[in-house]
């Protein structure tokens, strides 16, 4: 986080120069390396840094075009990456629901999601998108925004707390159960809350599985943003080793995305 923050500073160069200067800005000289190399050296590296920003920028240009091929917004979209997915995200979604055509869809940790996925569900045959939220202001503005997109009748947005909850003798804190009394038959989770941004707790998004296996229908998608990042990676690979799901995918979108498949039997 804090390379990528160094990364996009638009002085990152003349950041990373001083490094190499006194507190008076006089450079620093050293037996090994001339002034001369290491600035060399670091213009190669700020080089390449825009290079791979470039590089980034320009397929979430183009993933956000290909949405904009797929999908007619009736209005204004808010933004993505950072809190949000980053538009590849948004991009395999809409495959995923285009080609297994899920009816019920649960979106953990709505905004982005659930108006790309409200309009999947529009366009591409009937079903419903529960959106959950944590923070009562994140789940009003979805609220707002899938409101703004005429969606009311295909997306619901529940304001759920966090909620003590024990997992095999381990305790979480997860959306509020009662929340997902009425919901049963998912056919595609989309694993992109509650944050882990600001949580002094590890793996925060564990007992979406746990909690909702018995919930999913056979052969359910459960697709996971944020699968670069080190909790999004143990909790995959401890969901793989406890629970009937199989990897369909890895992509490397820009925050990582994993496709996965719930392979048990229906609930009885
Ligand atoms: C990772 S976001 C995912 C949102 C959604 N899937 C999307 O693509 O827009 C999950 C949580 O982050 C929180 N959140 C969203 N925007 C935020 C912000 N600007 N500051 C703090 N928390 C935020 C919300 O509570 C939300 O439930």
């Amino acid at each position: 986080m804090q390379n990528a923050r160094r990364n996009l500073h638009p002085n990152a160069f003349l950041i990373e120069l001083r490094r190499y200067c006194d507190p008076n800005g006089v450079p620093k000289m050293d037996d090994d390396n001339s002034i001369l190399e290491q600035i060399k050296k670091l213009l190669q590296e700020s080089h390449q840094r825009q290079l791979a920003a470039q590089y980034r920028d320009f397929r979430q240009m183009e993933a956000l075009l290909s949405l904009h091929s797929a999908i007619d917004f009736r209005s204004v979209l808010p933004p993505t990456r950072v809190w949000s997915v980053s538009p590849d995200f948004a991009v395999i979604l809409v495959e995923v629901i285009q080609d297994h055509r899920p009816k019920t869809i649960v979106d953990l940790g709505g905004g982005f999601t659930a108006i790309v996925a409200g309009y999947c569900v529009e366009k591409f045959g009937d079903g419903t998108v529960i959106a959950v939220d944590h923070q009562r202001e994140f789940a009003d503005a979805t609220r707002r925004s899938i409101n703004r997109h005429d969606l009311d009748s295909v997306v619901r947005i529940r304001h759920a707390l966090l909620t003590p909850v024990t997992i095999d003798h381990t305790n979480w804190d997860w959306y509020d159960l009662a929340t997902f009394n009425d919901v049963h038959d998912i056919d595609l989770l989309i694993v992109d809350g509650p944050a882990q941004h600001g949580s002094n707790r590890e793996m925060v998004r564990f007992p979406a599985l746990p909690l909702l296996m018995s919930k999913l229908s056979p052969g359910a998608h459960i697709l996971v943003d944020d699968a670069n990042r080190d909790h999004e990676q143990r909790i995959i690979d401890r969901w793989m080793k406890e629970f009937p799901i199989r990897l369909v995918n890895r992509f490397l979108t820009e925050k990582g995305m994993v496709v996965l498949q719930y392979d048990g039997q229906h609930a009885q």
